[in-house]
């Protein structure tokens, strides 16, 4: 069966092994995320590997430019057909309002759905102490909401949030919102350099649309065999 809520991070740097992955779990997953390794590694070829198989295509670039560059870049990523990209909320509303305007006039142009735009907030590994040395005195907290409400006000549809982020952005920023969780790990797996994590249960159960998970799918030996236990 296919759950298309749980997104597997493609996090390898050759089509050979994106195709290995591709080819083991696109029985049991829908949504494939492509990130900087693989997308500076092997370009759009990695994204068309993904549609050979049928599959969605989250494109996990994180912009953050001027918002014409982002204009231009959220237009490419409409072309390119992905169900979701992503951009930095901390590069201002301007910016945020110009990657939707940019995704939406590519898809009405082609006719095809817009995808959806993810806000990166605080990245979950910075704490207090490093967000202060970044000229930020607010707690990570209090920063992942300002920039949440921002994000909301610009039309993005949703973020990407840690699980321990997932309750107070759902109370605060409202239903309407998708929330994808990274940083999660089916209990019997090892956490790796990932600090804040939580089953995929409890991710579900705070209230994430979506999870993603890469190492603990992709390294194991039996790939399958992982998915299939979430
Ligand atoms: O291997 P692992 O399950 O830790 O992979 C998580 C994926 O989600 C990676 O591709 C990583 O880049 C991404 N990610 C994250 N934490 C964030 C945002 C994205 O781990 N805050």
């Amino acid at each position: 069966m296919i759950n298309d809520k749980v997104i597997v991070a493609l996090d390898v740097n050759t089509l050979k092994e994106e195709d290995r992955l591709l080819d083991i779990l696109s029985e049991h997953v829908q949504v494939f995320k492509i990130g900087i390794e693989l997308f500076y590694s092997c370009g759009v070829k990695s994204i068309e590997l993904v549609k050979k198989y049928d599959k969605d295509i989250f494109l996990d670039l994180k912009f953050h430019d001027i918002p014409n560059t982002v204009y231009a870049a959220s237009k490419l990523a409409a072309k390119l057909g992905v169900f979701m990209f992503n951009v930095h909320a901390s590069g201002g509303i301007d910016m945020m309002k110009k990657a939707v305007e940019g995704a939406e006039e590519e898809s009405e142009k082609l006719g095809v759905a817009r995808p959806n735009i993810l806000g990166v907030t605080v990245l979950t590994s910075l704490d207090s102490e490093a967000l202060k040395k970044t000229g930020i005195n607010k707690s990570p907290e209090e920063q992942v909401l300002n920039l949440a409400r921002l994000a909301k006000e610009a039309g993005l549809d949703g973020l990407v949030a840690s699980p321990e982020e997932i309750v107070s952005i759902r109370k605060n920023i409202g239903k309407d919102f998708l929330i994808v969780t990274p940083g999660v790990r089916p209990e019997e797996s090892e956490a790796g350099d990932q600090k804040r994590v939580s089953t995929p249960k409890e991710a579900f159960e705070r209230g994430a649309d979506y999870i993603v998970i890469g190492r603990p799918v992709t390294k194991a030996k039996d790939p399958l065999k992982v998915r299939q236990s979430i």
